[in-house]
């Protein structure tokens, strides 16, 4: 069964073809990340209009890349949300159209179910697993107990781990998007430079990081400039070791709290080398196994929209049907 999925959802357009569910035939991302830079963060308007400009040179190199015609495909996906309206749009009516062209079914896949997904693309993954899903927009510690059943257990209270790394690098003046260059750049970096607060929330699950990045704003405001540069590099380490010390103590403990064997890590921020590590070396001794995607599959990428549509598609052996046409975008969309 080949899928073509779309994923628009915020500032990558990326198409890409999916066989049986694991394969990647294709996966296709044209990033705005040079458009929005200059801006420091996603201007939504830019990206939805470079959306509608690139979607369909991106969706034909996907079929070529897979060396395959629309009329080789099986079914389409693509994200319904969460995520920014107008980007939604852009990939939701290019979806769309081709459906009502070719009389393919078309499924609508959560953003965050697919961020999930992206694991199953590379591992032999069954539920039940303790998910945390680590993004831009989200932060969250979710239970996954079987293809299509999930529970959040927590949820950030104010910023997105992804959104803490981006806002700090801002403020360092280390362009967007801050999670990849701090990542680089801590690894030079002192991490016990600075002790800033580890927000635990103790008696919780959820998480907060918007204390953490003030407390990065007033250390960094008091720093004459001169001094501030060259402590560049252990600023971020230190800013990075608080937030992973907080992800990985809390998810490890929850999962063994819950009796959970899995751990499964998912979305951009999952990417983050010291982030992998830690999660390696205190899951060493709990007879826990760890999962994440290659860098390339956990930041927004349609391969594990496209995936996360074949386990539905295969529940339910869906055909085309007008109806299939009616969905709309959700911008809050839940699991
Ligand atoms: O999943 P994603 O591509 O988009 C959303 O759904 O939000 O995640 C993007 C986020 C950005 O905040 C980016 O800074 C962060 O993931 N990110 C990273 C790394 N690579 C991307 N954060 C830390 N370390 C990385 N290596
Ligand atoms: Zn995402």
């Amino acid at each position: 069964m080949n899928i073509l999925a779309i994923e628009t959802s915020c500032d990558d357009t990326s198409a890409g073809v999916i066989q049986n569910g694991r394969s990647i035939l294709s996966n296709v991302i044209s990033s705005q990340i040079e458009i929005h830079s200059k801006y420091g963060g996603v201007v939504p308007e830019l990206a939805s209009r470079h959306h509608l400009e690139n979607i369909n040179f991106v969706i034909a190199a996907a079929l070529k890349k897979a060396h395959l015609r629309m009329t080789d495909i099986d079914a389409l996906a693509v994200t319904q949300g969460p995520g920014l309206v107008g980007s939604l749009l852009a990939g939701i009516m290019a979806a769309k159209t081709l459906a009502l062209i070719y009389r393919l079914p078309l499924l609508p896949v959560n953003h965050i179910e697919g961020h999930i997904y992206a694991n199953f693309i590379e591992h032999q993954l069954k539920p039940p697993f303790l998910a945390l899903v680590i993004s831009g927009g989200h932060t969250e510690l979710i239970i996954q107990r079987d293809l299509a059943h999930y529970r959040i257990l927590g949820r950030t209270r104010d910023d997105a781990v992804g959104e803490a790394y981006d806002k700090v690098a801002k403020l360092l003046d280390l362009g967007y998007p801050g999670g990849p260059v701090i990542d680089r750049l801590a690894k030079q970096g002192d991490p016990y430079f600075v002790k800033f607060p580890r927000p635990y929330l103790p008696g919780t699950y959820d998480f907060s990081f918007s204390g953490l990045k003030t407390a990065v704003v007033n250390y960094v405001s008091k720093l004459p400039s001169a001094v501030r540069h060259p402590r560049t590099k252990d600023i971020v380490a230190s800013f990075q070791q608080s937030v992973i010390e907080v992800l990985v103590n809390k998810t490890i403990q929850t999962a063994q709290k819950l009796k959970m064997k899995k751990i499964v890590l998912a979305g951009g921020v999952a990417a983050n080398s010291a982030l992998r590590s830690l999660f390696a070396a205190k899951i060493e001794k709990t007879g826990i196994k760890l999962y994440y995607p290659s860098p390339i599959l956990c930041t927004d990428n349609a391969a594990m929209i496209g995936c996360a549509a074949y386990y539905r598609f295969r529940k339910k052996k869906l055909k085309y049907h007008q109806k299939m046409l009616t969905f709309k975008a959700e911008p809050n969309l839940q699991l």
